[in-house]
C-alpha cells in the first residue's frame, strides 16, 4: 500500500514535470535559423538554403520563413511553399526533428530569408 501510493506520487510528479517541459520552455531560446550558402556562381547564381532546428529536445513544426518576393517557380511547393508576399512555409509544415536541418536550392539573385513563425512540438 505504501509502495503503491509512492509509485502513484512519483508517476504524478514525473507526468507533470514532463508536461511542464512540454510547454517548449527548453526550446524558446533556440528558434530555427536559416543559413544560405552560394553554391553556384553562374547567372543566375545558385543558393543552398539550410534551415536548422536548434532545439535539442523537440521537433519544430509549421516553420514559416520571410521570403520576400520568392517565386514558386524556383522550387517545388513540397519543399518550400509560397503562401504570399514574404510568407513561405517549409516542407509543407511537417516536423523537423531536434538538431536536424532541412535543405533546398534555388537559382536566382539572393532572397534574404529569416524565420517568422514556428511551433515546437514537445511531448
Ligand atoms: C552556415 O553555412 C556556412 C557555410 O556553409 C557554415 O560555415 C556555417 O557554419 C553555417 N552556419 C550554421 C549555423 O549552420
Ligand atoms: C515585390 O513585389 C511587389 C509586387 O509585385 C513589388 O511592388 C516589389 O517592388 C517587389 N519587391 C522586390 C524587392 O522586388
Ligand atoms: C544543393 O546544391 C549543393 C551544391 O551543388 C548540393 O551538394 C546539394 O545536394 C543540393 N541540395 C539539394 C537539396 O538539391
Amino acid at each position: 500500500m505504501q509502495t503503491q501510493s509512492f509509485k502513484l506520487l512519483l508517476w504524478t510528479f514525473l507526468t507533470f514535470a514532463s508536461l511542464h517541459q512540454g510547454r517548449g520552455a527548453k526550446c524558446s531560446a533556440d528558434g530555427p535559423t536559416v543559413n544560405q550558402t552560394q553554391v553556384g556562381f553562374g547567372n543566375p547564381p545558385k543558393f543552398m538554403v539550410e534551415v536548422h532546428n536548434n532545439c535539442a529536445m523537440c521537433p519544430v513544426i509549421d516553420v514559416h520563413i520571410k521570403c520576400g518576393n520568392f517565386s514558386q517557380a524556383l522550387v517545388s511547393p513540397r519543399l518550400f511553399k509560397v503562401l504570399g508576399h514574404n510568407d513561405c512555409v517549409l516542407n509543407a509544415g511537417l516536423p523537423l526533428p531536434p538538431l536536424q536541418k532541412f535543405s533546398f536550392n534555388y537559382s536566382h539573385q539572393k532572397y534574404p530569408m529569416s524565420p517568422s513563425i514556428w511551433y515546437f512540438q514537445c511531448e
